[in-house]
């Protein structure tokens, strides 16, 4: 079994990429990790998993993506005890939108309220910054985990 579970929502592609990024950031740093879309995550095996990653975009006016929404809406039906459960967050936004980096606040929001530890400062790639997302995400590993 992997170490770490890094589970993503996107709209376009470029959060599975950041998620593969991160995978491989952590492997670079001797943890395991194993990447899944939201959509393919049950939110009843969650309470197990010791150590999560949690990557989404941002889409509308500052919602979910169609492919967190599932997951999002399972957690609020399910309400899983997340007690055990350490997890880092990384969102992918836009500053030139207002709610910049919306839908990874909202997550973060509920994996507390479910009793979960965020484990460092939530990262934020902006599109607009130019920026690649490879870049940003490792450095956030770097800053998170070390
Ligand atoms: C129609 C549309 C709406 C968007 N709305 C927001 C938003 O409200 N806030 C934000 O920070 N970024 C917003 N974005 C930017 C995306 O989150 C950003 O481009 C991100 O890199 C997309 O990642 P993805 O390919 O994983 O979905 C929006 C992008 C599009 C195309």
């Amino acid at each position: 079994m992997s170490d770490i579970l890094v589970v993503y929502g996107t709209e376009s592609g470029n959060s599975e990429m950041a998620a593969d990024d991160i995978a491989a950031s952590f492997s670079g740093r001797g943890v395991t990790a194993e990447v899944k879309s939201m959509e393919d995550v049950s939110v009843s095996d969650l309470s197990s998993v010791s150590q999560l990653v949690v990557v989404t975009s941002t889409y509308g006016e500052g919602e979910l993506p169609e492919t967190s929404a599932p997951f999002f809406a399972d957690l609020e039906a399910e309400q899983p005890d997340l007690s055990g459960v350490r997890f880092f967050a990384f969102g992918l936004g836009d500053s030139t939108y207002t709610k910049f980096n919306n839908a990874i606040d909202i997550m973060v929001s509920k994996l507390l309220e479910l009793g979960a530890v965020q484990v460092g400062e939530t990262g934020r790639h902006d599109a607009a910054s130019g920026k690649s997302v490879t870049l940003v995400a490792n450095a956030w590993v770097e800053q998170v985990y070390n």
